[in-house]
Formats: C-alpha cells, sequence, structure tokens
C-alpha cells in the first residue's frame, strides 16, 4: 500500500488567506470588516480571538474586538449584537465562544444578522444549510470540505461516519457532506459498537473533544481521517486520534497542530468576504 498522505491545512489555509487578500485589494471602496465579541477572559478563547485579528490584518480586513466583562447580562449582550447588527462597516460579527454559563449562545445566534452571521450559527443559516441553498457555513466543516476537495478525496458515494454532534462541527458537518452526496452517520457517546460503525468510514471524522480515542481498530484500511480535536493534554496540544499508530493504516490523515485548525481560520476570513461581497451587492 502507498504512504498515507498527511493533509496539512497549514498549506490550504494560506493559500485561501492569500487570495482572500488580493481579491480585497483589488477592490475599490471600504474593505470587509469583521466584529469579535468576547465576553469574560477565558485564556484559550483570548488566543483565537487574538490569531483571528492578525489574520484579518494580514488580510486586510479591519477587525474589531468587544469585550465584556464576564459578569455582562443578557441584555448588555445582546445591546452589543444589537450595536453591530447597525453598523454597515461591519460584515461579520462573530460571539466567541465558550459562554460564561448564565448567557445563551442559541439566543446570540439568533440576535445576529443572518447576512453578518460568519459563524454560520443562526437558525436561518442552518436550515439554508440543510435546505441545500447558500447561505453563510460554520468554519471548521467548510473547511474540512475544501480540505478533501484541495487532496482529491472522493466526497460524492463516500461513507462517512462523524463522531460527535455538536452545533458548531459535527451536524453542520452532517449536512455538508450529505449535500454532496456522501452517505453520512452521526455517531455520539450514545452509539452502540462504536468502533464497529466507524470501521465501515471511507471518511471518519472525529470531534469529540476525546485526547486520542480513535485507535487503528476504529479506522478502515485506506480510509481518511479528519481530527477536529484540539485538547490541552500534560503532553501538549492532543487530537482526538492516536496519530502515530492511525497513520499506519489510513489513507489520509491530518495532524494535529497543522491540520484542521488553520483551516477554521481561514473559512472565517473567506466568510467574512463572502458577506462582505454581498453587502457590495445589495448596496
Ligand atoms: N469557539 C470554538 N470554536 C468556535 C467557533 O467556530 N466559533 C465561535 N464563535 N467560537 C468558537
Amino acid at each position: 500500500m502507498r504512504d498515507p498522505v498527511v493533509l496539512s491545512g497549514r498549506e490550504l489555509a494560506s493559500e485561501v488567506r492569500k487570495s482572500l487578500a488580493l481579491e480585497i485589494t483589488a477592490t475599490a471602496g471600504r474593505p470587509p470588516g469583521l466584529a469579535v465579541v468576547m465576553v469574560g477572559d477565558d485564556p484559550a478563547s483570548g488566543v483565537y480571538v487574538s490569531m483571528k485579528e492578525k489574520a484579518c490584518a494580514k488580510a486586510g480586513i479591519s477587525s474589531s474586538i468587544a469585550r465584556l466583562p464576564g459578569t455582562a447580562t443578557q441584555d448588555e449582550l445582546l445591546r452589543e449584537i444589537e450595536r453591530l447588527n447597525g453598523d454597515d462597516s461591519v460584515d461579520g460579527i462573530l460571539c466567541q465562544l465558550p459562554l460564561p454559563g448564565h448567557l445563551s449562545p442559541d439566543s446570540v445566534a439568533s440576535a445576529i444578522l443572518p447576512w453578518k452571521d460568519v459563524d454560520g450559527f443562526h437558525p436561518v443559516n442552518v436550515g439554508k444549510l440543510w435546505r441545500g441553498e447558500e447561505g453563510l457555513f460554520p468554519c471548521t466543516p467548510v473547511g474540512i470540505t475544501a480540505m478533501l476537495d484541495h487532496y482529491g478525496i472522493a466526497i460524492d458515494g463516500a461513507r462517512a461516519v462523524i463522531v460527535g454532534r455538536s452545533n458548531i462541527v459535527g451536524k453542520p458537518m452532517a449536512a455538508l457532506l450529505l449535500r454532496r452526496h456522501s452517505t453520512v452517520t452521526v455517531a455520539h457517546s450514545h452509539t452502540p459498537d462504536l468502533q464497529d460503525l466507524c470501521s465501515t468510514a471511507d471518511i471518519l471524522i472525529a470531534a469529540v473533544g476525546k485526547p486520542r480515542f480513535i485507535t487503528p481498530d476504529f479506522v478502515k484500511y485506506g480510509a481518511t481521517v479528519i481530527d477536529v480535536g484540539t485538547s490541552r493534554t500534560a503532553d501538549g496540544l492532543s487530537g482526538d486520534v492516536d496519530y502515530e499508530p492511525v497513520l499506519e493504516k489510513c489513507g489520509a490523515i491530518t495532524p494535529v497542530p497543522g491540520g484542521v485548525g488553520p483551516l477554521t481560520i481561514a473559512f472565517l476570513l473567506s466568510n467574512t468576504v463572502a458577506a462582505w461581497r454581498a453587502a457590495r451587492i445589495r448596496g
């Protein structure tokens, strides 16, 4: 059997970011604008938000961060979203998750105007995704789909198993692969015979947040394995896949770090630019 392909998200992310930067430079008028709302001071969220800010600056996207204290009320948060909804220089709004426990991520998702919803969490965008219509869709699953295309991995006709049913990754991933004619199963903590199920997959997507959960017994020979996990462990950052032994068995695999992670930010920029293009057309 030939060597497994290591799927580099860094390479594709860099191509996407360069092409967005070229489009922005070549377009007259105001640049795209992204507003990030951050509530509280979760250190990991702080790191992600500053990565997003830097990526925006490099691509020529103007970005702002609205920081609210961890004690902010739901009303205060919704007022901030309303302000950004009404700001014509803001094309995309993203509220960094997780939120402190007293705040509802669902009401935030519903409060952001659907055409500014660069996370793709608004019920209108979720509906469009499942109905096969155009809209703004969650960045990580969009990035994974782009990566499969980039490396010529067939989606049409593939058996895909997604482990994890979150609104951010598992469910939208299922919808995107279904739109592209995969046969999709979404597995989760109540799924019986998980190992047997996973080992039927041509494309196995692990998004459970359990370090090294997917061992070679879960993987069919030659399968494509996509690792969405990023857990901090005593040995550093760890994915959901037990990388070294799975590498011996699979046909293609994403490393952690350097696999899915860089694509999330690249496709956040891509969604922001898409929202900006649409705003230009609306005028
Ligand atoms: N926290 C972890 N991933 C995400 C994401 O994709 N969007 C937002 N808003 N917060 C996150």
